[in-house]
């Protein structure tokens, strides 16, 4: 195939300073929860995304110094000769596919706890310590403390360049960065010269670009990220006063500029609550006060609207972090004129969440990330099959097309049936539901590819029962048949029968979205604490209902905390005019009324709820594979070699972990897997142990 000649525009080389990006494909700084204690894991990611054509690479945030250390999370560090050797394994996998690589240096400010290295935290001004409100705080720097951060900034610019980097980016974004930080009103109470005036909050950020500028001359390209707003009005920067004035005031100081908006939340914004280009709003002028390149993000994945951008003057190069997690082949693809074959990120941030929980970072559309170096499993690559069995898959939801999509790559005949008259299982149901069209992506790119496949055959309409699934004749068997929703309210709160629930009205998320919906006044009751609950709200007020949402949680969907949700999904319902009711459980269901009981107290709150739509827990829909397991001679009467349930099927999580289910079936066909299937970075102590 060949590239649309539309498309041209983006394969132009970008000079950022002395260096140039072969392409307008910028990969922005993430974290990945693998970073320094990971570093194999991590590099072999980046590495991947050279490959898929980015032309920058950036690393995560690496902090500088141990004023700045945020542990518990796994994130880049550099605070001495130490830290270098990962961050050039990164760069060789960087370089090794042609892109340049980037580095994020950041001090932390009072986002650092120092939970390791126990020092004080540092501010511009005595202030609490805000990561997960640590009974600490930060104190003001002096002047010493000043120059010193000065140095350690410097410190950490030569290290980079010893590590091979291309392009050094100055951080004050997200409020995350020391020196974003002093430009703050609401937290720059000096009087010195860092404080008071625009220009002397914005006099510490100036000095690093500067300083990292004489200390790299010609050698590396010297980035800026800078959020112009952050979305709390007159209290913070806001993109037509203090933000742009700040542009304006080093417009022409570094070689690029990378803005965006701040905090993270608004930064990486869900597809629920933002579509691609949100931030293009805030960021439209800076091209208009600088003549140095820019650079924005707003998960875009689709080349149309890259072009557009740039055709309009906001952006030189397109910023992505989410669109080069779901497909780090993305710029490749367009440039191979496979368009179609873009896996496009679906918004829904499970990668931030695994980040933000201090986990190795998941991708709900590329099962492969975080597997390149553990398993070396490719995002565009898959190994040919070892036997020439058929794949029978069973239901086609996330696990079962993944599956089948997968088998068929590497070269099985596939048969995909599945009991409905549509593909996509829960994510075509979910999808209908208020704010998650997106996640229908998830469907799409796969339905997409199997269409596209002589060898994977689908059948809708068709469920199979055991006898049929045994007389199939397939050697590979995976039972991807989903789970159901539970009615009984048995969950994280309840593992009790509550008290008159035998026929009452009840509904699960399965009955909303089949079409069987309740009216008047009823509850939600969220013991699931992810988005399920807040959705079943707001389709319910759509349909007319009066919504009062109870959870035994503080807040409400307490888990989306982590895909940086929550405090809009609360807002979100009470806009919406939904009762809130949090800290209660479920006791008792009346007719014409719910009993709830504060989960401190156990005072009893009465609820007039004619309806209760419980979204609690879910139960494997795993008959067929109980069944087929329990007789392994029957089994292999039928010539059944591998049988294994996937997906919901297998246990009840996100789509994420259906989709990896499924593609795990189909890598692991035929092949010798061990009881840790993936190779592990251990810290080396086989010196002190005498091991070979
Ligand atoms: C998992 C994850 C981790 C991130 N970590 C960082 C980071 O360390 N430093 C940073 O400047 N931005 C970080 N970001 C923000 C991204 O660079 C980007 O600005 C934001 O996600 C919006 O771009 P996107 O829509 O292309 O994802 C992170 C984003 C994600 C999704
Ligand atoms: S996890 Fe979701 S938001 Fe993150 S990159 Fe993958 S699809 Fe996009």
């Amino acid at each position: 195939m060949t590239r649309d000649s539309r498309y041209d525009i983006l394969f132009e080389p970008v000079k950022i300073g002395p260096v140039t990006a072969r392409n307008r494909f910028y990969q922005a700084p993430h974290c990945n929860g693998m970073g320094r204690t990971f570093p194999s894991s991590m590099a072999a990611m980046r590495g991947v995304k050279a490959e898929g054509g980015w032309a920058v690479v950036s690393t995560e945030q690496i902090d500088i110094h141990p004023t700045s250390d945020i542990t518990p999370s796994t994130e880049g560090r550099l605070w001495s000769d130490k830290d270098i050797p990962y961050l050039a394994r990164m760069c060789d996998a960087v370089h090794e596919h042609g892109a340049l690589a980037s580095i994020e240096p950041v001090h932390n400010g009072k986002w650092a706890a120092n939970l390791y290295s126990r020092e004080v935290p540092l501010f511009p001004t005595h202030m609490p310590a805000s990561d997960a409100n640590y009974p600490l705080q930060a104190r003001a720097m002096n002047k010493a403390d000043i120059r010193a951060f000065r140095r350690w900034h410097l410190d950490a610019v030569m290290r980079a360049k010893k590590a091979g980097f291309d392009i050094i980016c100055c951080y004050a974004g997200h409020n995350l960065s020391l020196a974003g930080m002093f430009m703050m009103n609401r937290y720059n109470f000096r009087s010195d010269e860092y404080g008071g005036s625009l220009e002397n909050r914005v006099r510490l950020f100036r000095e690093i670009i500067e300083d990292t500028k004489n200390a790299v001359g010609d050698s590396m390209g010297v980035a800026v990220r800078f959020s112009v707003d952050e979305l709390r009005g007159a209290e913070g920067l806001e993109a037509d006063k203090e933000g742009r004035e700040i542009v304006e005031m080093l417009a022409e100081l570094p070689d690029l500029w990378d803005v965006n908006i701040s905090e993270w939340h608004n930064d990486s914004q869900t597809s629920r609550f933002a579509a691609e280009g949100y931030q293009e709003p805030f960021i439209d002028f800076v091209k208009q006060v600088t003549s140095k390149p820019v650079v924005a993000v707003g998960r875009y994945t689709t080349p149309d609207r890259m072009v557009s951008i740039i055709e309009k003057g906001i952006v030189d190069m397109i910023g992505a972090a989410r669109p080069s997690i779901a497909d780090p082949f993305l710029p490749k693809k367009i440039e191979e004129g496979r368009i179609d074959d873009i896996r496009e990120c679906i918004g829904c941030n499970i990668c931030v969440a695994w980040d933000n929980m201090k986990a190795p970072m998941r991708c709900t559309q590329n099962p492969t990330n975080g597997e390149e170096w553990r398993r070396g499993w490719h995002p565009d690559r898959i190994s040919k099959r070892t036997d020439d069995g058929a794949v029978l898959v069973v239901g086609a939801g996330p696990a079962g097309l993944e599956a089948a999509l997968a088998a068929g790559q590497r070269g099985h005949d596939v048969i995909l049936a599945e009991a409905t008259d549509e593909l996509g299982g829960r994510v075509s149901r979910e999808s209908r539901l208020p704010g998650l069209a997106t996640w229908a992506r998830v469907r799409d790119y796969r339905a997409y590819q199997i269409s596209q496949m002589a060898n994977v055959v689908v059948y809708l309409s068709s469920a199979l029962s055991v006898e049929q699934i045994l007389e199939h004749g397939s050697a590979h068997v995976a039972i991807a048949t989903g789970a159901r929703w539970r009615s009984d309210g048995y969950g994280r709160q309840h593992q009790f029968p509550i008290a008159g629930i035998a026929g009452s009205n009840l509904f699960t998320p399965d009955d909303i979205m089949s079409g069987n919906r309740p009216g008047g006044n009823v509850l939600v009751y969220d013991d699931d604490h992810y988005y399920m609950g807040s959705v079943m709200a707001e389709q319910l007020v759509a349909d007319g209902c009066r919504v009062t949402l109870a959870t035994p949680h503080a807040v409400v969907a307490s888990w989306t905390n982590y895909t940086l949700e929550q405090h809009r999904i609360q807002a979100r319902l009470l806009e919406l005019g939904v009762e809130v009711i949090a800290s209660h459980a479920l006791q008792e269901i009346n007719t014409l009324d719910v009993t709830l009981a504060c989960v401190y107290s156990g005072q009893p709150r009465l609820v007039d709820a004619s309806s209760v739509v419980m979204v609690t827990s879910r139960l494997p829909e795993d008959a067929a594979y109980q069944e087929l397991a329990a007789d392994k001679q029957r089994l292999s009467d039928s010539g059944i070699v591998t049988l294994k349930q996937i997906g919901d099927c297998h246990g009840p999580a996100t789509i994420a972990a259906a989709v990896y289910e499924g593609h795990r079936f189909a890598r692991e066909l035929g092949e010798e897997v061990s009881e840790i299937p993936y190779r592990r970075e251990l810290t080396e102590l086989a010196d002190a142990f005498k091991l070979p």
